[in-house]
């Protein structure tokens, strides 16, 4: 039964997966524009739309901001978040070449996280590896932060929402088993 209602939709639901190894190169001009107007297509209250996406597509800013995070994180009193890092190659953003940076109204943390599903399942669907990524709110709220924010065009009355990094998968990951016992039906 299960099988028999798969199509292509539900098929990248189940194959996303979070990437954390990318080989660094920009992927086509158009499959990136895909995936940006697949995220203003999602849905929000009242159809507000309270987000920017925010592309950036400059490595060496998204390696900058990478080396600031991980300079914020190696002095923080609790070192764990830096050491997690570090075992997993030192890199914030795993050497990716894209960030679609997610810029939100105030209070519209929900709206937000729907376009970053969005962002995540079409690079899925284009064969693109991707991961959701609030690490990046460090390097734009440290020291250097209005620099950061500048520099990736945050405008007045935007703040940071969440970001996706999106590039060519360096190797294969395995999607989460999804655990249904916190389905519950009701009646
Ligand atoms: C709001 C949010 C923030 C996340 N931030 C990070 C992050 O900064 N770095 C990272 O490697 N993964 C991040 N993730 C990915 C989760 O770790 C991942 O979704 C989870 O472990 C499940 O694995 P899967 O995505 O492969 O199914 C984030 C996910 C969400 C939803």
């Amino acid at each position: 039964m299960m099988n028999k209602m798969m199509n292509e939709t539900l098929r990248t639901i189940t194959e996303r997966y979070s990437c954390r190894a990318y080989d660094g190169r920009l992927p086509e001009k158009e499959k990136l524009e895909r995936i940006a107007v697949a995220a203003v297509q999602s849905p929000s209250a009242i159809n507000r739309q309270p987000w920017l996406v925010n592309i950036i597509t400059d490595k060496d800013l998204i390696d900058e901001m990478d080396a600031e995070g991980m300079r914020i994180l190696a002095q923080a009193e609790d070192k764990a978040v830096y050491e997690r890092f570090m075992e997993r190659g030192g890199r914030l953003f795993y050497n990716a070449p894209c960030m679609f940076l997610v810029l939100k109204q105030p209070g519209t943390d929900l709206d937000c996280g729907i376009v970053c599903e969005n962002i995540a399942l079409a690079a899925t669907a284009l064969g693109l590896g991707n991961v959701i990524c609030g690490m990046a709110a460090i390097p734009l709220s440290g020291e250097n932060a209005e620099t950061f924010k500048q520099k990736s065009g945050f405008p007045d009355g935007y703040e940071f929402g969440m970001s996706v990094l999106v590039g060519n998968a360096v190797g294969s990951g395995t999607p989460h088993e999804p655990d249904i016992s916190k389905i519950h039906w009701i009646g």
